[in-house]
């Protein structure tokens, strides 16, 4: 692979053993996949952050590193709400240790927003044909295919590595011929809210890591788009797909020869089975997977809307969210439902306690059984708030 003679310097640790670990590793990444060079990027989206998942091992690791990084970095959704983690039922021992590792992100220079949906934060991070190095799978599929970024499902350290040098290798998505559909995935019904979710659910255990080209009846928000790419990136490894008339680059292509068709009745028995599913009440539901927007908290407060919750129930976003809209979390919360933010409910140890989750998302879904040990049901979210009402 090509480098500058700046990055030359670098990798022989003229900038400190830090930023020389770091473009090792982005080399050995580079050389791997057949990279030519490094290319700038505009943002980082560094997984790796709860202590459910990294561990001490992943602490020592970050608490080691020195340095700045070179671009603006956000991080993926913490193991506790950093406010509120006693409300949840965290140990005093996990919150410390989740604390410390974002003290370490804070010490380079990483901005602790911890969320899967950095886009509903900051309009700045990635924009059409931006080069980004994103790791969370939901937050790399809306970027790739939403907004027309381009980033590759980067690891935690390939994130962070990316963040200290400014730069990621040239490869895979960043290309423009990795970025062509595979398969033609036609859709006989119309779709809303959580239907997407279980549609990407079925289309990701159908095509892999294949590029889909969607052909729908009706026509998805940005919501119910967020909610296809994060269901087929964890029953599948779907990072980029086109819909046609709706995502970005879908009209530089043509549709796909090789084709499936979803019909509704399957989208109805994903509802009806999955993981863990069969048995067992309810006893948390939880929405925000990925991280609620505004849409979806102000869809909530009018579904809770003078009612009291009888069942545990957590709504998840992001703590800017919450900070910015004050009103829709107070109608949220009258009705004793709990909102959490820098978490949620599949990366927190928090809902381990509990039997069976509800869920109206598709990768949560997918998740909870094997992450959080405990079932999992699905249902579209008016049935989730009746679930939640009920004695
Ligand atoms: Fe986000 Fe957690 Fe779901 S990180 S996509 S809310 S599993």
């Amino acid at each position: 692979m090509y480098l500058t003679p700046l990055e030359e310097k670098i990798l022989n640790g003229e900038r400190g053993a830090t930023c020389q670990k770091a473009i090792e590793i982005l080399v050995a990444l580079g050389d791997i996949y057949d990279a030519d060079r490094l290319i700038p990027i505009k943002s980082t989206q560094i997984a790796g952050v709860s202590y459910k998942t990294i561990g001490d091992a992943g602490l020592e690791w970050i608490s080691d590193l020195k340095g700045k990084v070179a671009v603006p970095s956000i991080l993926n959704p913490a193991g506790m709400d950093l406010e509120c983690w006693k409300e949840m039922g965290i140990s005093e021992e996990f919150a410390k240790k989740q604390k410390d590792i974002i003290k370490a992100y804070k010490a380079l220079g990483v901005k602790i927003e911890c969320s899967c949906t950095p886009y509903n934060i900051y309009d700045d991070l990635a924009s059409f044909g931006d080069h980004v190095a994103w790791s969370e799978s939901s937050a790399i599929s809306y970027a790739n295919s939403v907004i027309g970024a381009r980033t590759n499902r980067e690891g935690g350290p390939g994130a962070l590595s990316a963040a200290l040098i400014g730069k990621t290798a040239n490869y895979g998505f960043h290309l423009d011929e990795n970025r062509k559909p595979d398969v033609l995935i036609k859709v006989d019904a119309k779709f809303r809210d959580s239907d997407y979710g279980a549609l990407g659910y079925i289309a990701g255990e159908m095509v892999g890591d294949k590029v889909p080209f969607f052909r729908l009846k009706s026509k998805p928000s940005k919501d119910e788009l967020r909610s296809l790419g994060a269901a087929m990136a964890a029953s599948g490894a779907v990072a980029l797909y086109h819909v046609e008339g709706v995502t970005p680059e879908a009209d530089r292509y043509e549709a796909p020869r090789d084709a499936i068709t979803i019909e509704e009745k399957q989208i109805k028995d994903v509802y009806k089975s999955g993981p863990g599913t069969g048995s067992g009440e309810p006893d948390l539901i939880a929405f925000g997977c990925p991280h609620s927007s505004v849409d979806e908290l102000a869809n909530l407060a009018r579904l809770l809307e003078g009612k009291k919750v009888k069942k545990e129930v957590w709504v998840c976003t992001s703590r800017a969210i919450k900070d910015r809209n004050p009103e829709l979390i107070e109608r949220i919360q009258r009705s004793g439902a709990k909102v959490f933010c820098d978490t949620c409910m599949v990366v927190s140890p928090a809902s381990e306690r509990f039997k069976c989750m509800m869920v109206n998302s598709g990768k949560a879904h997918k998740y909870v059984p094997n992450l959080c040990g405990i079932k999992s049901v699905m249902a579209t979210t008016e049935k989730c708030i009746e679930e939640a009402l009920k004695d």
